[in-house]
């Protein structure tokens, strides 16, 4: 009686995962503080993004008082129906050189994903201590996910200082290093705003830039892309790479968007520009399950079945217009 329950309850559950991609997203939201957190239509579209998303990488907060986040993600769980898709979060300190000071977060649904740790790139400022490469030093956090082909991964976020944009993306490679090493961990997203392209990053300094010219890193978003939300701006500022084959094999090429919620939305270029200047950049990994002990056979063969399909089909339809 208690194992026919169980094989039903495996088997729901197997019904269900079956469909689950994981949707990671990476957005600035400029300048994020106590004015746009006090504009109920800016929250709105802010909250409409994010909850597309099951990782949300979100930059640029400015939050001197510590107040101003948690009242976003107040109003993010209370938009949400089911409890099962209530978001968590962790956020950076305050990182910056002088007294501008911006934070990373990291807004995950809780259901989903666990964060299994976080490290602070210690790239310090202090003279003789090691080489100050960053304006704002990665937030580097690891998360596990068992409902997803890929259990272990860590993400990266960066967002560069748009003067030194060549510099930082190619130290970037130092923190990849850095982090595989402590954390033996293959399988590494790196995302942001990297400010890397129009003036910041020109063609021809792309050869010195080791993350790009390694070819272990897969970019998922091309330099002709535009992820700026001015209509006379058209800038690839926004990228993710990936590192790790399993990683990679994981993400459904057709998953990677730049979600334009100005059209989405119906917004004026004057309204979408309150919310960001910047368009959220996205990507899916596909399902996978842990093998059970209970009906080996049949399950390895649904599990290669389902990434497979998600190959051909493209699990994510028309959800993120370009
Ligand atoms: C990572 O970098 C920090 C400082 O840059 C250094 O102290 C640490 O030893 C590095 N760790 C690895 C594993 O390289
Ligand atoms: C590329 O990066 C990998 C780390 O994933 C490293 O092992 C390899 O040596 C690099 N290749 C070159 C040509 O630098």
């Amino acid at each position: 009686m208690l194992l026919a329950m169980y094989l039903q309850v495996s088997l729901l559950f197997f019904i269900w995962t079956g469909a689950l991609t994981l949707k990671i997203c990476s957005f600035n939201i400029q300048s994020f503080g106590e004015s746009k957190v006090a504009k109920p239509e800016i929250l709105d579209v802010i909250g409409k993004c994010i909850s597309r998303c099951d990782i949300a990488l979100v930059m640029e907060i400015k939050d001197a008082s510590g107040k101003v986040f948690p009242q976003l993600m107040t109003h993010l769980n209370s938009q949400l129906n089911r409890k099962k898709d209530q978001y968590k979060y962790v956020i950076s300190e305050r990182l910056g050189r002088k007294s501008y000071k911006e934070q990373y977060a990291f807004i995950f649904r809780e259901k989903l994903v666990s964060l299994q740790a976080v490290y602070q790139y210690p790239d310090q400022q202090e003279e003789g201590e090691v080489e100050d490469s960053f304006a704002r030093e990665p937030f580097i956090s690891w998360f596990t996910s068992s409902r997803t082909a890929i259990k272990n991964f860590v993400i990266i976020p960066i967002h560069t200082a748009p003067e030194a944009a060549v510099r930082e993306i190619d130290a970037l490679y130092d923190v990849y290093m850095n982090t595989t090493q402590r954390w033996k961990i293959e399988n590494i997203i790196i995302m942001g705003d990297f400010n890397a392209d129009c003036g910041y990053v020109p063609k021809k300094k792309w050869r010195n830039i080791r993350l790009k010219s390694n070819s272990s890193f897969v970019w998922l978003i091309n330099d002709e892309s535009d992820t700026t939300v001015k209509e006379s701006t058209h800038c690839a500022y926004d990228r993710i790479v990936l590192h790790g084959q399993n990683l990679v094999q994981a993400v459904d090429p057709k998953s990677v968007k730049i979600y334009d919620f100005k059209t989405a939305y119906g917004l004026t270029e004057k309204e979408a520009l309150a919310v960001s200047d910047h368009f959220p950049v996205a990507f899916s990994v596909i399902s996978g399950r842990e093998p059970s002990p209970l009906s080996k056979s049949p399950k390895k063969r649904a599990r290669k079945k389902t990434s497979s399909a998600s190959y051909s089909t493209g699990a994510l339809p028309a959800e993120f217009p370009h």
